[in-house]
């Protein structure tokens, strides 16, 4: 048994509140929702949230989520409009994050959105996330509980290899469903799509019933994690290959043989979920890592937009 130093809870009445408490006293919990692990820190606690950076190695410039239990607790932080009201009635609680002008006075520690005037806000789907959300009554700053610029956590175990040691507590239940983080939607201005994610563009667009804007190549970067080089493996990603290359392993997708599958059926959903996991796995191998053409439609948008960044040369 490895000697954790990051303390481990279970996702029962006394976990819960025990997370609670942690994080009422300015400590950090690493917590599971259906997109994937998030660390948490009381989004109104300035050292909470400076503690999350320094936990992550995350750059200050990158703004974080506030995690809340509902859309009347996300009112008391941001501006709501017409089109927020259409898409949360639709995507909460759900993997749909909403970028709205900040609300002066709602107390929100200027950390969390590294001083920007707008701020992310979120309703998770998760039983537990939404349960410790409810216990604490609080927005929780969390961005995905993994050192910056590494693979996503889709486990307890995940977060752990990462951060054993600089969080106090991990609350575990178990894998996440969705296992991509989730869509980021501006809606400041014109509603932009800032980050692909667990709710399909196609979903958003019907729901707001306009096309999204589109960030063009060369437009300023609007939701930093938009960084190429990021949810990189320790190995090097060769995309879109049909068959395997000299000491690479396979990620497969549909009926290929390969080391590891993403879907063995094709199924978008499953090999999202499953997507994390398998970069996190194969990476131990300390082989290079090529991957199955994934198609662009649906969740594949969401999915090629990880691997595309796990690929990218390194900064
Ligand atoms: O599914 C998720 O979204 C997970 C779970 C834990 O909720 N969280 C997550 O957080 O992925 P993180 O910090 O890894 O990614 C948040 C992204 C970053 O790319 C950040 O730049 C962007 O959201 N972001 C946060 N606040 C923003 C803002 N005010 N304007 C534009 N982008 C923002
Ligand atoms: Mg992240």
């Amino acid at each position: 048994m490895i000697p954790y130093r990051t303390e481990y809870l279970s996702a029962d009445p006394a976990g819960l509140e025990q997370a609670a408490d942690y994080l009422r006293q300015g400590l950090l919990v690493a917590f599971p929702t259906e997109t994937v692990y998030g660390l948490g820190g009381d989004a109104r606690n300035g050292e909470a949230v400076a503690a999350i950076y320094a936990a992550k190695g995350r750059p200050s410039f990158n703004p974080l989520i506030a995690h809340v239990s509902s859309v009347e607790a996300a009112q008391r932080y941001v501006k709501w409009s017409d089109e927020a009201e259409r898409l949360a009635e639709q995507f909460w609680p759900g993997p749909l994050t909403l970028v709205l002008p900040l609300k002066a006075g709602g107390g929100v520690s200027s950390l969390v959105t590294a001083g920007l005037d707008t701020l992310a806000v979120r309703v998770p789907a998760h039983p537990t996330a939404r349960a410790l959300l409810k216990t604490l009554d609080a927005p929780v700053a969390a961005p995905s509980a993994n050192p910056s610029g590494r693979i996503s956590p889709t486990t307890a175990a995940h977060v752990l290899a990462g951060l054993d040691g600089r969080i106090t507590a991990v609350l575990d239940d178990g894998p996440c469903g969705v296992g991509l983080e989730s869509t980021i939607i501006g809606l400041a201005g014109t509603p932009t799509l800032l980050r692909p994610g667990g709710v399909a563009l196609e979903g958003i667009e019907s729901a707001l019933g306009n096309r999204l804007h589109l960030r063009e190549p060369g437009e300023p970067l609007t939701a930093p994690g938009q960084l190429l080089s990021h949810y990189a493996p320790d190995a090097s990603v060769r995309l879109n290959a049909e068959s395997q290359q000299g000491g690479e392993v396979l990620l497969g997708f549909g009926e290929v043989v390969c080391d590891m599958n993403l879907s063995p059926d094709g199924n978008l959903n499953e090999a999202a979920a499953n997507l994390f996991a398998c970069l996190h796995e194969l990476d131990k191998s300390r082989r290079p890592i090529a991957v199955s053409p994934i198609p662009e439609i649906g969740l594949g948008k969401a999915i090629n937009d990880r691997l595309r960044r796990a690929a990218a040369p390194r900064s």
